[in-house]
């Protein structure tokens, strides 16, 4: 009879086996992401020309080049460690932020740190280091989470929220007993921000409140119309029964728009991502007019970042182009007026002046 699997190992296949899933197969969200809802301003005196447009930001206090985190992906194995290191390269040209993957993987298996490792290339990249809160609850202390952030020179912790997904996995990781005192613990012992997120599914006000009750700094909705992470597990378990099961979750959760503009409502200051199939540059300008201080890219990053670190540049490129123009035509010439364009119906056609 074969070995069973040591757990390391397990959490290193699983991660290469969701990025062929990601890569090959249709994991998208059954809901919209409410974005083809969301209409800005076309100003058509903007009063400023096209190379004007200013995309520069700040996050936790950081300085940004553009207003975008590319959401954590992957780390743990040698595919993965390319793919860190190609992220890493578009982030520092771009001047985007990057969340790497789950550092679960190295912090059972220290060896495979170095697929985390990207600093070398992107110095002066603002680096969040990633974990699944509720490893809190399975062997992970606070100090193996300092010793992770300070591994890879990080400057926040992604923090993820996922029940759902650990719940259609076979074997997940479903005991979320008692987790807020434990992340509570964790933002008062970091010496870095801790920014909760979700992984596809959005975050309810009532959850948004009790995480920043709890300390985390920053939110980002990862909201739904993007990957769908039941239908990742279900395509993952090649089990008809599990899958048929998983895929009645592939309409679950809030939509990004949604989720964002809740969340903003009920907390205008808080430091806010909105990701969640964000698609295009359009789509980024318009998350920002809902009151995002960033939006956040995954799935479409990966594909150019099993290539190289230019097909990578490329991709955030195009991003950024659809970003400018979206602000030169709904004549806001800096990232903090985007707000103001935001298109509620023929009022604002007559009474909206460009915000420069
Ligand atoms: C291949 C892949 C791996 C992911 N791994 C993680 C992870 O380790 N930690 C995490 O917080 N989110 C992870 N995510 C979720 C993303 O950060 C993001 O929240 C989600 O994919 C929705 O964004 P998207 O629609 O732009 O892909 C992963 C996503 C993909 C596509």
């Amino acid at each position: 009879m074969a070995e069973p699997t040591p757990a390391p190992r397990a959490t290193e296949a699983r991660k290469s086996r969701h990025l062929d899933i990601c890569l090959k197969e249709d994991v998208a969200s059954k809901l919209e992401t409410g974005f083809g809802g969301v209409r800005l301003r076309h100003e058509v005196l903007p009063e400023f020309a096209l190379e004007d447009v200013e995309t520069a930001t700040t996050f936790l206090g950081r300085r940004l080049g553009i207003p975008l985190v590319i959401s954590s992906m992957t780390g743990g194995t040698q595919r993965a460690r390319d793919i860190n290191r190609n992220l890493a390269a578009a982030a520092e040209a771009s001047g985007a932020a990057l969340g790497l993957g789950s550092q679960k993987a190295a912090i059972e298996n220290p060896a495979l740190l170095a697929t985390y490792r990207v600093r070398d290339l992107a110095p002066n990249v603002t680096l969040f280091a990633n974990i699944g809160a509720v490893s809190l609850n399975y062997g992970i202390s606070i100090d193996d989470l300092r010793a992770a952030v300070d591994a890879i020179d990080a400057n926040g912790l992604y923090l993820h929220l996922n029940p759902l997904q650990e719940a259609l996995q076979t074997n997940g990781d479903t005991n979320f007993r008692g987790l807020l005192p434990k992340i509570a613990a964790l933002c008062r012992s970091l010496d870095v921000p801790v920014i909760a997120k979700s992984v596809g599914s959005g975050l309810s006000v009532s959850s948004a409140a009790r995480l920043l009750e709890a300390g985390v700094a920053a939110l980002d909705v990862a909201g739904a119309g993007g990957t769908s992470w039941a239908r990742v597990e279900g395509r993952r378990s090649r089990d008809p029964r599990r899958e048929e099961l998983a895929e009645t979750f592939a309409g679950w959760g809030y939509p990004t728009v949604e989720a964002t503009l809740a969340v903003r409502a009920a907390f205008p200051a808080v430091p806010l991502v909105a990701s969640g199939g964000v698609r295009s540059g359009v789509d980024i300008a318009k998350a920002l007019a809902l009151g995002a201080d960033l939006a956040g890219v995954g799935l479409p990053l990966l594909e150019p970042a099993t290539h190289s670190g230019e097909a990578t540049c490329a991709a955030l490129e195009q991003l950024v182009a659809g970003l400018r123009i979206a602000m030169f035509a709904s004549g806001c010439r800096t990232i903090e007026t985007l707000p103001e364009a935001l298109y509620r119906g023929n009022e604002a056609i007559e009474t909206s002046e460009p915000a420069t």
